[in-house]
């Protein structure tokens, strides 16, 4: 088949749901499918609670916990558009997790719930997205409770996250009495009813404004004014200002009745952009119809227990791939056989063929493939590395038993590579006691508990008391490392990093340096920059 790479780049949208902990994303993702018909009735993509699982419940763990900490993509077919939503852990401790699928989407999905507005983990991940001006969609949710004023959530995000939010629909109804959605565009009303447990495609109806304030009097007269004030002070959509990241497109929704679904769908549609040029480190863009090039966003280890193998994720960038080819390893220059290509969705697995530029593609066994790595075919390309969230948390590892030290180091190696923690070494520490750095301390657990049951290594940890780090340069280091309340480590991509005790510490050891020694972490979202 010779279709044409352009054209089926131009058909793709790549994005993700951004959220806090339970603001809905699993219920929206489930929302998502059953209305582009993906599976037939909503409760089976996500397990918690009586639901079905199908996804993300590889570990035992994750399973006890209800937790999703593994990650895939779900893709799913609307009209002529191909949607591949990447889905990312739920847990707060995995945002870096999530900052690294962030990296592989064109668009994201910031998801709040209509009572709780911006929350930390909203905060912490909508940053991520700003660093890399990924355009963001805004959808409100929960709109069936009681919840804030409309008009206040938009004020917080319009202060809080700077950026301007444009409402591409507005409720009628009070936050728990949720009736249905104003459409500017159109100057009528989507009228929703709900469908017993929300299990099935929420009925809709259209009302023209007469017939919509026959029905909802009061409600929609104060929706209609709301949403003339916001056009009025220029809270419209604009598609270049969305595409710059300088405004977030706002709807609300429903998850859990599929109120609201069929229109966040249509924005992902027709706003979202599709997969372009990505750019490699020295800047230079690699167009979508180029050879075939690709990177890894994500290696998962053990997702089907009974296999014990190994999946690397990878974003397409640029051409076709075709499964079976030879593609070529950027880092190390030797080739990669593309034998066992699959697309990973929880249990549901499935050989890709072909994939095209913003799909995402599960090589498995993939041995060599490390997170970050970049596979092209001729002529080479290489992608940058994939950024790092700033460690607060720290702890020394070692094995509790001597004998079992090299299925020690090998597992400290894999997880490394996995990027499940981040491994630090130090001549002073020495190899076999590595400090682990972490996003949250959940990520610990994980490590402890895969060094266990993956290599049979039981574990000591002892936490430290460390909370910042920073990049340092090797003039700066011995300074750093022999201050108290400080110590400076290696970790394996060759960056040194300085720990504190405290921002305070950091503050004034760093006043005795020269300027520069202590820098940011690669692509760390502004507001931690103390
Ligand atoms: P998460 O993946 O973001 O963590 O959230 P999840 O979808 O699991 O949703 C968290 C809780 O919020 C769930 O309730 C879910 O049913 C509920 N929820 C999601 N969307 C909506 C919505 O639009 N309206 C209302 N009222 N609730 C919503 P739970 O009691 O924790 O679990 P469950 O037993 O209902 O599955």
């Amino acid at each position: 088949m010779t279709q044409d790479v352009a054209a089926e780049a131009a058909r793709r949208r790549t994005f993700a749901v951004i959220s806090h902990p339970d603001a809905g994303k699993s219920t929206l993702t489930e929302a998502l499918a059953l209305h582009a018909s993906a599976i037939a009735e909503a409760g089976s993509v996500h397990g918690k609670g009586s639901r079905r699982g199908v996804v993300s419940d590889w570990l035992a763990m994750e399973q006890a916990r209800g937790i999703s900490i593994t990650s895939a993509a779900l893709q799913f077919t609307l009209e002529d558009v191909v949607l591949n939503l990447l889905d990312t852990p739920g847990h707060a401790d995995f945002s870096e997790d999530t900052y690294r699928v962030l990296s592989a989407v064109d668009c994201a999905v910031m998801l709040l719930d209509a009572a709780k507005g911006l929350e930390p983990q909203t905060l912490k991940l909508f940053e991520a997205c700003r660093a890399r001006r990924t355009p963001v969609i805004t959808v409100i949710n929960k709109w069936d409770r009681p919840g804030q004023e409309p008009l206040a959530l938009l004020d917080e995000i319009e202060q809080r996250l700077g950026i301007v939010p444009t409402p591409l629909n507005w409720p009628v109804g009070t936050a728990g009495d949720f009736r249905g959605v104003m459409d500017p565009a159109t100057g009528g009303m989507t009228q929703f009813t709900r469908t017993p447990g929300g299990a099935t495609v929420a009925h809709r109806e259209a009302l023209d404004a007469e017939e919509a304030d026959r029905r909802h009097g009061l409600d929609w007269e104060r929706a209609s004014e709301e949403l003339e004030l916001l056009s009025s002070s220029g809270q419209t959509h604009d598609q270049d200002a969305f595409l710059a990241a300088r405004t977030t497109p706002v709807l609300f929704t429903a998850a859990v009745l599929n109120y609201g679904v069929a229109e966040l769908l249509d924005a992902v549609t027709r706003l979202a952009p599709a997969p372009g040029a990505w750019a490699d480190v020295a800047g230079r863009t690699r167009p979508v119809d180029a050879a075939f090039s690709g990177f890894v966003f994500k290696v998962q280890t053990g997702m089907d227990p009974a296999h014990r193998d190994r999946v690397a994720f990878m974003r397409v960038c640029s051409g076709r791939f075709e499964r079976g080819t030879v593609l070529t390893h950027s880092g190390t220059g030797r080739p990669f056989q593309t034998k066992y290509a699959q697309s990973v969705f929880g249990r549901e697995r499935e050989t890709i063929d072909e994939a095209f530029p913003g799909d995402v593609v599960g090589l498995v066994n993939a041995h060599t493939l490390h997170v970050g790595d970049t596979l092209h075919s001729s002529p080479p390309v290489t992608y940058p590395p994939l950024p790092r969230f700033e460690p607060e948390h720290f702890a020394v590892i070692r094995p509790r038993d001597s004998a079992r030290a090299k299925q020690f180091r090998r597992g400290i190696q894999l997880l490394d590579q996995e990027g499940v923690v981040q491994v630090l070494v130090s001549d002073r520490r020495g190899a076999q006691a590595p400090v682990l750095a972490a996003v949250g301390p959940m990520q610990f657990e994980v490590a402890t508990h895969r060094l266990e049951h993956e290599f049979g290594a039981q574990t000591i940890l002892e936490p430290l008391s460390y909370s910042v780090a920073r990049r340092t340069t090797s003039r700066a280091a011995p300074a750093v490392d022999t201050t108290q309340g400080a110590e400076v480590l290696e970790r394996s991509d060759g960056t040194l990093l300085a720990l504190f005790v405290s921002r305070w510490r950091m503050g004034t050891v760093e006043s005795n340096l020269p300027a520069g020694s202590l820098l940011p972490m690669f692509g760390a979202p502004d507001q931690d920059v103390a």
